[in-house]
């Protein structure tokens, strides 16, 4: 088991590189069981999800070599597939059912263990199965496990009631090379799910309108032959994680490898509460007052290009040392709000109505033993702790690791006292 051991630390100051995106590389890395042919990945970010995803695939039958170093993750599926992915490593991260969608495709045959519940509530798989079954698959649940069969998956309309992102994913993936046209409306429109979609598109397919709310997929009867090789996008998640640790250590940073266009609902909040941030040809550089406190504010999570849940912990942390009164509503998950119990323990003063967190700024923070309770609750734990008297020690740091390459070595380098410790 290992901790991190955070003590109140100087602003933050200097540069960081941001790492390719969690959320690209998962999808992609699933969706690259559709190809027989070597597909290379970079930009592949040293994270645990991918540590999984990368055991998941070779356990299909895929050959994987990968270099964590320079990033380079290439993969092949030419050989025979397993149908049936194991509970083990599916109930270990939710990204996993991604792998349904291709299996489908490329077998016929499917037998992916629900993923479950989990901390951030029951979030379903409903949209993704009803997918499916409009392109002609046979849906069973049994025993806790999904089985989809389809001898041929068939183009058709699919609307989605609410733009999922794993759906999107999943059925965009399927429909790649199903007989003729899928359509998918009310598609979400995340920066990942272009990423995805360019990703199938060097592979042979014929996707239109990723990154809008309708999608057009014209399917091929045969992916491409050779390699393929593809560069995952900047993680706009850690690099928003950053600019908030800049903004509450009054510090002054440089993000390298951001896409700016990417941030923009969290550079519209970060100025609002008066943290200056410019785009330069050198990087995004983030700049806080040295003097003033930041100011409180209102924000509400929405799908894209709305205020990304996935930012929600991290500008909560910010928060509670504003000034002023903050609301932040959550409309994405049913219950995003694990890390509300562990900042009230380092003083924080947050009181929760319904989906809304009502946050009274305080002064400072205190050290306190907390634990991380999801990945982003654990990042806005280490980012409070930064400015916390005192010394903090965060526990369950695994959530940590699964979304964030190296957090505390990249923290080092811009100053943050802050370092892993082995425990018992
Ligand atoms: C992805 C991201 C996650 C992010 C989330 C929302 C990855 C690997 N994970 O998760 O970091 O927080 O998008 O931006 O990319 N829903 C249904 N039925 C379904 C599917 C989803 O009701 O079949 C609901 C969920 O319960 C949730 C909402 O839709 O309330 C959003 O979920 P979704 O967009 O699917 O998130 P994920 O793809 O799981």
């Amino acid at each position: 088991m290992e901790k991190f051991l955070v003590e109140n630390s100087p602003p933050l100051q200097g540069v960081v590189r941001i790492s390719g995106s969690k959320n690209s590389v998962l999808p992609i890395l699933a969706a690259s069981l559709l190809m027989e042919n070597p597909c290379v990945i970079k930009e592949v970010p040293d994270l645990r999800d991918v540590d999984i995803m990368d055991q998941l695939l070779r356990y299909m039958g895929a050959h994987v070599s990968r270099d964590k170093e320079s990033g380079i993750f290439s993969v092949q599926s030419d050989s025979f597939l397993l149908q049936e992915a194991p509970y083990e490593l599916v109930s270990q991260m939710r990204a996993s059912f991604l792998i349904i969608g291709p299996l489908l495709a490329r077998t016929g045959r499917a037998k992916v263990p629900l993923p479950g519940g989990c901390n951030l509530g029951a979030r379903p798989i409903d949209l993704h199965l009803k997918g499916f079954q409009a392109m002609g698959a046979n849906i069973d649940i049994d025993h806790g496990y999904v089985i989809a069969k389809a001898d041929k998956l068939q183009g058709c309309n699919i609307y989605l009631d609410f733009p999922s992102v794993g759906a999107t994913e999943n059925i965009m993936t399927a429909a790649v090379t199903a007989v003729g046209q899928t359509v998918i409306e009310n598609c979400a429109v995340e920066p990942e799910i272009v990423d995805l979609a360019n990703f199938l598109n060097r592979c042979g397919g014929d996707i239109k309108g990723a990154g809008t709310d309708t999608i057009k997929i014209n399917g091929v009867a045969r992916l491409k032959s050779g390699e393929i090789s593809h560069a995952v996008i900047p993680d706009r998640i850690e690099a928003g994680t950053f600019m908030v640790g800049a903004a509450v250590t009054k510090g002054n940073i440089v993000l390298e490898n951001v896409l700016a266009d990417h941030l923009r609902p969290v550079i519209a909040k970060l100025k609002e509460a008066k943290i200056t941030v410019e785009e330069r040809e050198d990087g995004l550089h983030v700049v806080a007052d040295k003097e003033e406190r930041p100011a409180g504010i209102d924000v509400k999570t929405l799908p894209y290009p709305g205020f990304p849940t996935d930012m929600q912990a991290q500008f909560m942390a910010l928060l509670t040392q504003a000034k002023g009164t903050s609301v932040v509503t959550e409309t994405v998950f049913e219950s995003r709000f694990t890390h509300v119990g562990e900042l009230k323990r380092m003083g924080a003063d947050i009181k929760i109505e319904s989906r809304s967190a009502v946050i009274e700024g305080v002064d400072h923070l205190m050290g306190a033993q907390v634990k991380a309770t999801d990945l982003r609750a654990g990042a806005a734990l280490v980012l409070s702790a930064l400015k916390a008297q005192g010394q903090t020690e965060i526990g369950e740091i695994e959530h940590i690791d699964r979304g964030y390459e190296r957090i505390e070595e990249k923290l080092q380098k811009l100053g943050a006292n802050i370092k892993r410790i082995q425990c018992a």
